[in-house]
C-alpha cells in the first residue's frame, strides 16, 4: 500500500517540505511537487525532494499549451528527473503526443530514465455544476473516459481522475494504466475546495494505482501518525 500513497506537498517554502519528506521518508511511495512548491522554491527543489524522501517525486505542473511550448518545457523538467510528469489531456492528442516524444528524447539524451508521463482529465475540485459553468456538457465520466482514450492513444501511461471514475477508467483501460486519483479524505476529515470526494478505501477498491493526499496529512498534528492511518485504512479495503 506504501507504494501507492503520494502525498502532496503543497508548502509554501522548500525547508517546510523537506522537513516533511524528511519525517514521512520509508512511509509513502512517492511525493507530489505541485504549484505552490515549486513556484516558491524553484527548480531545484524536486531533487531536493527526492534526496528528502528518499523516493520519487511526481512533478504535477499540469502542463497546458501549444504542442511545441509543452515539449520545451517537458525537455526542461526531464533533468529534474521526476518519476511522474503531467500534462492537461484537455490540449489535445498533438500536445500529449509532442510531450511523450520529447520525454523520451531527452531522458535519451541525457542517459536517463524517461519519466512516466499522465493526463490530468477533470480536476476533483469541479462537481456537476462547476464541470457546467466551465463550458462542458455530457456527464463527467463520459469526458474523463473520452480524454483517458485520447492520452491512451498519445502513448502516455495513465491519467489522473476521481476515485468515482476509476472503478469504469481499470476496466476499459486495462491493468497497467496508471490512474492516480486525489480527492481522497479519511473519514470525518475537512473537504476543503475538493468536490468529487472518496475515502481512501473506496479509492482502493475502485482501482486506482495511486492516491494523491495533501491537506489531511500536511495539516495534521502529525503527519507520520495521519499517514499510517491513510495506510491501515487502505489495507483493510484490500482485505475486505
Ligand atoms: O489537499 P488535497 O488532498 O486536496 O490535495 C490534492 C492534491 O492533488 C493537490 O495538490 C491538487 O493540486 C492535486 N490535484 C487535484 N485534482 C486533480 C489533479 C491534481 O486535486 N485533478
Amino acid at each position: 500500500m506504501r507504494e501507492r500513497l503520494v502525498v502532496a506537498l503543497d508548502v509554501p517554502s522548500a525547508g517546510r517540505a523537506k522537513d516533511l519528506a524528511g519525517r514521512l521518508a520509508g512511509r509513502v511511495g512517492l511525493f507530489k511537487v505541485g504549484l505552490e512548491l515549486f513556484y516558491a522554491a524553484g527548480p531545484a527543489v524536486v531533487p531536493e525532494i527526492t534526496a528528502a524522501g528518499g523516493t520519487g517525486v511526481f512533478l504535477d505542473l499540469k502542463l497546458h499549451d501549444i504542442p511545441n511550448t509543452v515539449a520545451g518545457a517537458v525537455r526542461s523538467l526531464v533533468p529534474l528527473a521526476p518519476a511522474i510528469l503531467n500534462v492537461h489531456a484537455a490540449g489535445g492528442l498533438a500536445m500529449m503526443r509532442a510531450a511523450r516524444e520529447a520525454a523520451g528524447d531527452e531522458a535519451a539524451r541525457l542517459g536517463v530514465a524517461p519519466p512516466r508521463l499522465i493526463a490530468v482529465t477533470v480536476l476533483t475540485a469541479l462537481d456537476d455544476e462547476g464541470f457546467r459553468q466551465a463550458g462542458f456538457t455530457g456527464t463527467i465520466v463520459d469526458t474523463v473516459l473520452q480524454l483517458a482514450y485520447l492520452a491512451a492513444k498519445a502513448g502516455l501511461d495513465g491519467v489522473v481522475a476521481s476515485a468515482g471514475e476509476a472503478g469504469v477508467l481499470r476496466r476499459e483501460m486495462g491493468p497497467d494504466f496508471l490512474i492516480i486519483t486525489p480527492g481522497i479524505r479519511p473519514e470525518g476529515a475537512s473537504p476543503g475546495d475538493q468536490r468529487r470526494l472518496f475515502t481512501p478505501a473506496a479509492a482502493v477498491k475502485a482501482g486506482a494505482s495511486h492516491l494523491v493526499v495533501g491537506r489531511p496529512v500536511t495539516g495534521a498534528q502529525d503527519p507520520v501518525r495521519a499517514v499510517q492511518d491513510i495506510l491501515d485504512e487502505m489495507a483493510k479495503a484490500v482485505g475486505s
